[in-house]
């Protein structure tokens, strides 16, 4: 999301924000857990490839884990303190999420260059295709997500 497509959403209640990021949170769970199980299938179906990155389905797995547990400390605390108004004490909690999105990001990196910025062989299967979209997919909506909580409703709070 550009500097540009963040002021968009700058006029959005707390409570709307909070419901556009649940969405992105849900999506990012759904597809990440998904990417992980058809990483599994295309690894086992191409054992021996030299060209399907090791490791990458457990990747795949530590970050749905991760992304999930960072986001449930966001739904759990963060948001109920939001939206009952008491957000005058959260900048420890946000400077906290924050090192958790560099965290996150960090995996991210390495998903990127794991698959060669999306990009699979002239071989790959269909499968492994659709592994590649869905990867990339959350790669945009994660960014997305991160700047919409970075840039427009944590910096109400601090
Ligand atoms: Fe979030
Ligand atoms: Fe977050």
């Amino acid at each position: 999301m550009s500097s540009s497509a963040a002021r968009r959403f700058s006029h959005l209640s707390d409570s709307e924000l909070i419901g556009l990021i649940r969405g992105y949170h849900e999506a990012h769970v759904r597809d990440l857990e998904a990417a992980a199980t058809l990483a599994r299938r295309v690894e086992d179906r191409h054992a021996g490839s030299p060209h399907f990155p090791a490791g990458l389905a457990d990747l795949l797995a530590r970050m749905a884990e991760s992304v999930g547990s960072h986001q449930h400390r966001e739904e759990a605390v963060l948001f109920p303190i939001i939206l009952s108004g008491e957000g005058a004490m959260l900048r420890q909690p946000i400077a906290a999420l924050g090192t958790e999105h560099d965290d996150l990001q960090d995996g991210l990196e390495r998903l990127v260059r794991l698959t060669r910025d999306y990009t699979p062989p002239a071989e790959a299967c269909a499968s492994w295709r659709k592994l590649y979209e869905l990867c990339r997919k959350y790669d945009e909506e994660f960014r997305e997500h991160v700047q919409l909580e970075e840039r427009i409703l944590f910096p109400r709070f601090l």
